[in-house]
């Protein structure tokens, strides 16, 4: 097996968690980042400090700034996740610089070179839609897509809409109108578990350099899941893309039609998933592909997974 992954995300705290647990596990050959939780500055920043404090020798190629539609707006979840994208954090700002090759063309490069790429993508989905869009070779040279967004139910910006489909609706809509087999975790399986101020303490006395400034990030993170959401849980929903990898067992998907909807006023940026029963891809919807959404997963084991990631490294 030379099944090799690249991660696309946007650094964020459920980002670093997924960082951190793909690099434990899997062969991660770069990491592209995008705007998102913060702008493309901040995530690329973060993602460079994690990988150093973490001893990770994994290039981080920056992508997109803004969503592939002109018009549209630039989404932040910056009041989530704070002003840099990653409060909370203690990590040393990064002395290695960003690759000089970007996001788009070391997909589309990677892609063409690679016998088994897998790409997990964690953020709004702009790099990829871009790829696809430049190469449209590539599609038939990527083995999966692993997407953490969306939902089956209901949203986290809207009542309809996931944050990374609505960050960036018609590059989501590229994606999941591709041929390229995809699966997609969304919030009706994300929001169900979480880190706890349990797991954090855990972290806090570990011992752990990194897992000790870790802590800080999520007890941050925490702190405004808590107030947003009335939360006593951090959800992880990033490393939920990384699972079917690296634990198989513990998300259990269902292959549904998806397709993105761009147009609603209400609905605009929600992944329509046809729970109707499989049906032939002529009576799908336009844009629908046939797509592994998970439906359920062992919280409490993924949970055990992310710990034993955040404290494998010194
Ligand atoms: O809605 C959750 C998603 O939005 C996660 O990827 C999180 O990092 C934020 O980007
Ligand atoms: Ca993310």
């Amino acid at each position: 097996m030379n099944r090799r992954f690249i991660l696309d995300c946007d650094p964020g705290h459920d980002d670093a968690v997924a960082l951190l647990t793909a690099a434990r596990f899997l062969d991660v050959i770069g990491i592209t980042t995008v705007f998102g939780n913060s702008n493309v500055t901040n995530t690329t920043r973060n993602a460079l400090a994690l990988c150093e404090a973490a001893g990770l020798d994994i290039a981080v190629h920056p992508g997109s700034d803004r969503p592939i539609a002109v018009d549209a707006a630039v989404h932040s979840a910056q009041s989530i996740h704070g002003q840099s994208g990653l409060d909370g954090a203690a990590l040393p700002p990064p002395t290695r610089k960003p690759h000089d090759q970007d996001a788009v063309n070391f997909i589309i490069e990677s892609a063409l070179q690679e016998t088994d790429l897998t790409i997990i993508a964690v953020a709004p989905l702009t790099n990829l839609a871009r790829a696809i869009t430049r190469a449209p070779q590539i599609v038939n040279r990527i083995s999966e897509i692993s997407i953490m967004g969306g939902s089956t139910t209901f949203g986290n910006v809207t009542a309809a809409a996931e944050f990374n489909i609505f960050a960036d609706p018609e590059a989501a809509a590229v994606v999941f109108a591709s041929k390229i087999p995809k699966r997609m975790v969304g919030l009706n399986v994300t929001t169900t578990f979480g880190i706890a101020s349990e797991h954090i303490a855990r972290l806090r006395t570990s011992g752990q350099l990194l897992a000790q400034e870790i802590a800080g990030a999520l007890d941050y993170y925490l702190g405004r899941q808590s107030a947003h959401y009335q939360r006593q849980f951090a959800p992880m929903h990033d490393v939920c893309a990384v699972i079917p990898y690296s634990h198989p067992s513990l998300i259990e998907y269902q292959d549904l039609h998806v397709a993105v909807e761009c147009q609603g006023t209400l609905t605009r940026g929600q992944t329509v998933c046809d729970q109707r029963g499989m049906r032939r891809d002529d009576s799908a919807a336009p844009g629908a592909s046939s797509t592994a959404v998970a439906m359920t997963a062992q919280g409490d084991a993924i949970v055990e997974v992310v710990m034993d990631s955040l404290l494998y490294y010194p």
